[in-house]
């Protein structure tokens, strides 16, 4: 039996009248921001954000957002580390297996497989502490920031932090949490300066392998969704756009600047 049609206003106080707030359920799928961080001190820090999204692509810059943590009665470690380093790596969180450094000593140092998307799951955790070491995720040096790189991501981007915007929790307009509790949330943008693809996943004639790569994504509830299909459409384009579209489809390479400067000065 299909129940009645609802309306409700948030910013009111109502609610949905479901047993369960629908609203993480509508804007879906999340891709998740793996934020890899290292703060001032240098102890490395590891969370995943699904309010994550790119902000544009030419030049690649990415956000993500932090709320305020109620555990902690502060902001985020990520966002903490960010304010004070500049600084993060955005690390792309498959579904798939990646390999699990035991920590037991230099004899077990052993590496086991196990599900990238658990260690995911995990880092969520409110620890004090560095994630990769307390869920044994392996590291890998990056090349023009500070903080390490989720060794067995397909992907990863080293960010330099461009700003970082604050939305206030103003419910009925008092500056007091809302029915979730989660307080400020901050907007960190950056740009993307350095990309790391792994060679296994591009394909023989050059795409992004994303059904191999597999990435995962927040539902609500505790729903998550991975890649396991793609369809392909055209973008339709006026007669007169010229090359627009085709960089909209990705169908055309964004030339170098190198390349750019150098016809220049020819
Ligand atoms: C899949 C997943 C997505 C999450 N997305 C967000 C998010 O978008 N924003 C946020 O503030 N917290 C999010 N969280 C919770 C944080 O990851 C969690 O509070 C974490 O401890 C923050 O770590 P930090 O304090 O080291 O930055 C998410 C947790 C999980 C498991």
């Amino acid at each position: 039996m299909s129940r009645p049609d609802i309306f409700y206003q948030p910013l009111e106080g109502e609610t949905s009248g479901l047993p369960h707030d629908p609203f993480k359920s509508f804007a879906i799928p999340r891709p998740i921001g793996w934020i890899s961080t290292t703060s001032q001190s240098g102890q490395d820090n590891l969370a995943p954000f699904s309010q994550f999204q790119n902000v544009s692509f030419d030049p690649p810059t990415v956000l993500f957002i932090g709320h305020q943590d109620l555990y902690k009665k502060r902001s985020r470690d990520t966002v903490m580390n960010c304010i004070e380093t500049n600084e993060f790596v955005w690390n792309m969180a498959t579904y798939a297996i990646g390999t699990r450094r035991l920590g037991l000593g230099p004899l077990l140092t052993d590496v086991c497989r196990h599900k990238l998307r658990e260690a995911v799951n995990n880092t969520g955790k409110e620890t004090w502490d560095d994630e990769f070491q307390e869920f044994g995720i392996e590291k890998a040096p990056s090349r023009l920031v500070r903080p390490p790189r989720v060794k067995d991501s397909p992907v990863s981007f080293e960010c330099r932090v461009h700003s970082i915007v604050r939305v206030a929790n103003d419910f009925h307009g008092k500056k007091a949490a809302g029915p979730h509790m989660v307080g400020n949330s901050d907007i960190v943008i950056g740009r993307v300066l350095g990309i790391h693809i792994k060679g296994d996943y591009i394909t023989g004639d050059g795409l992004f392998d994303v059904l191999k790569a597999a990435p995962i994504a927040r539902l609500g509830y505790r729903q998550y969704t991975y890649i396991d299909n793609i369809f392909e459409m055209t973008i339709p384009s006026m007669p007169d756009e010229g090359n627009a579209a085709s960089v909209l489809s990705g169908n055309l390479p964004y030339r170098d600047l190198k390349e750019e400067e150098a016809d220049k000065t020819a």
